[in-house]
């Protein structure tokens, strides 16, 4: 079968669940080579088989396991053409007078320093190839504040600085840089922050959430966002570098 990534070499993190596994379902079936990144085991391995592709266990906010990903996907298949940057926690819910510094270093770790690790490691390997398309994957929490959520909020507003850095580095090697913002997506995290919103019922915070939602009055899926995520990894996004991409059924549009 051949398809729009045919020979290409993808790296995806955060890749056992949720966007991260959409995206590698989707690359893979169009015929990308998929190193498959994430941190719980089991369920990476479990989800690598089940796509035939390879994974690699680390945890995206640990140096030496980012470079351990970069160096286990050029070791296999000698480059890497696409990296969906995505891997990310959502902390715990609580006004910033309630945080403590290891609630805020905590999300830090993960949605921050690990996506800069990403970019900077397979920046790396891009640069010398003179070719790359990287999506990280940020949030409408890049764009707008939320009470009660701050190192969430702090952490997707920097991923979206990353990404325009590294465009601009990036962009005189022919290395295209992104991000997606999602908004309400179907997931486990997005199921787990009903839960900390309400937990004596998160069915109900659930209900609300669609309701708010101006398209379809629902969450998105997960294949959804991996839609627009393999779009701006292919070559049909070839002027397109350094810019925010909502997605979030024009809940942000008012
Ligand atoms: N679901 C939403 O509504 C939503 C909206 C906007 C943005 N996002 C962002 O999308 C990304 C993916 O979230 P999701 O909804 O698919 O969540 P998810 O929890 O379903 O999947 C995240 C995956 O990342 C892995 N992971 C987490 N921390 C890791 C680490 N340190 N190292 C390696 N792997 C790690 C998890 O094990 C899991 O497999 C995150 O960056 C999240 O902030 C989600």
């Amino acid at each position: 079968m051949s398809g729009r990534f045919d020979g290409k070499v993808a790296v995806v993190t955060g890749a056992a669940a949720g966007f991260g596994l959409a995206t590698s379902t989707r690359l893979a079936e169009e015929g990308a080579r998929v190193v498959m990144v994430d941190w719980s085991a089991d369920q990476l391995h479990a989800a690598a088989e089940k796509l035939g592709q390879l994974p690699v266990v680390a945890d995206v906010s640990q140096e030496a396991d980012v470079d351990g990903y970069v160096r286990a996907a050029v070791d296999a298949y000698g480059r890497i053409d696409l990296f969906h940057n995505n891997a990310g926690i959502e902390g715990r819910m609580a006004p910033m007078t309630e945080l403590s510094v290891e609630d805020f270093d905590r999300v830090w770790a993960v949605n921050g320093r690990g996506v800069f690790l990403g970019l900077r490691a397979v920046l790396k390997v891009m640069k010398p190839q003179r070719s790359g398309a990287i999506v990280n994957t940020a949030s409408m929490a890049a764009i707008k504040g939320a009470a009660a959520f701050s190192p969430y909020i702090a952490s997707k507003h920097a991923v979206l600085g990353l990404t325009k850095s590294a465009a601009l580095e990036g962009g005189p090697f022919g290395i295209r840089v992104n991000c997606v913002a999602p908004g309400h997506i179907d997931t486990r995290m997005a199921r787990d922050l009903t839960k900390q919103i309400n937990p004596d019922d998160p069915d109900g915070v659930f209900e609300s959430v669609s309701a708010s939602v101006p398209l379809h009055g629902r969450y998105g899926t997960a294949t959804e966002v991996a839609n627009l995520v393999i779009f701006l990894l292919s070559d049909e996004a070839e002027y397109i570098s350094g810019s925010l991409h909502l997605i979030d059924g024009a809940l942000n549009a008012g």
